[in-house]
């Protein structure tokens, strides 16, 4: 977990590609520059992640929205996923979202038929406005892998915020956090669906490895299935440095919303 101290710090004060469906749109940006995650478990995602509280993590949400930029009425969450949480936040806000994975954005066109959702890398996406919050939730920004990764996708997420607009980053684990030779498993257990899932995690250099296994069961079989992900461990400091490079007024959270941290941008543009 990342470092116990003051809950609240403030760190600075410096100024395959699938056919994008309805509702779904391209961002206008050159070819992406990642090649997307879950690309097997994609339609298995809220299945795999049930024990995740989206309520009680919205609450939490609200509040740090409420504490920062009080009078926000629109925002953007990068790394959108199936659309969980911008299905709650759409009772508060006027949201958009974004995803490089076209299946998951399917997914949450799914649930949030209304929601303007948008395919695009975070480190280079470009919607053409901006909002008064952008989010990037459940560790998505370890996708970006390198610090410069980081940098990209932090300024990229910082050009869409108003000023005072506010920029929440929930980390992955830094290199000093991070379990490696660990063993984990997990199960999602529904009437006509089973799953099993177990990945090794390791490092190789600043890159967490999580090699999965996923044996997947229905009335109609059981198959198996492996997946790789591959996240970068960012430094507090190097997270730090991304925000104050995108001139962010930067506070760091150590609880978050599920315990990972989270990292606060005031945008002073
Ligand atoms: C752990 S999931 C989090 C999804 C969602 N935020 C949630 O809380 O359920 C990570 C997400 O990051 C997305 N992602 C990975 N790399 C990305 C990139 N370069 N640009 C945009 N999204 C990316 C994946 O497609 C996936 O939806």
């Amino acid at each position: 977990m990342p470092p116990r101290g003051e809950r609240r710090l403030v760190l600075s004060r410096r100024n395959d590609p699938k056919q994008v469906r309805r509702n779904v749109n391209n961002t206008n940006t050159s070819p992406l520059m990642s090649t997307p995650s879950y690309t097997q478990s994609a339609r298995l995602y809220d299945a795999l992640y049930h024990f995740k509280n989206y309520s009680d993590e919205h609450a939490k949400l609200r509040a740090f929205i409420q504490e920062f930029n009080s009078h926000a009425n629109t925002l953007l969450d990068v790394a959108c996923g199936t659309g969980k949480h911008l299905e709650l936040l759409s009772q508060h806000y006027q949201v958009e979202g974004l995803d490089l994975n076209a299946e998951l954005l399917e997914s949450a066109r799914q649930r949030c038929p209304h929601i303007p959702l948008h395919r695009g890398d975070m480190m280079e996406f470009e919607l053409g406005h901006t909002f008064d919050v952008v989010t990037c939730l459940f560790s998505s920004i370890g996708f970006v892998k390198t610090v410069d990764g980081l940098e990209r996708a932090v300024a990229c997420m910082a050009r869409h915020l108003n000023h005072g607009g506010l920029l929440l980053v929930e980390p992955w684990f830094s290199p000093e956090t991070f379990w490696t030779r660990r063993i984990v498993a997990n199960y999602a257990n529904e009437p006509e669906l089973k799953i099993v899932w177990m990945y090794t995690s390791e490092t190789e250099g600043q890159i967490s490895v999580l090699d999965s296994h996923f044996l997947v069961g229905t009335p109609g079989g059981i198959t198996h299935f492996t997946e790789r992900h591959e996240l970068g461990l960012f430094t507090q400091h190097e997270y730090q440095e991304a925000f104050q490079k995108a001139h962010l007024e930067t506070h760091y959270d150590v609880k978050g919303l599920m315990g990972r941290g989270m990292y606060i941008g005031v945008s002073r543009k």
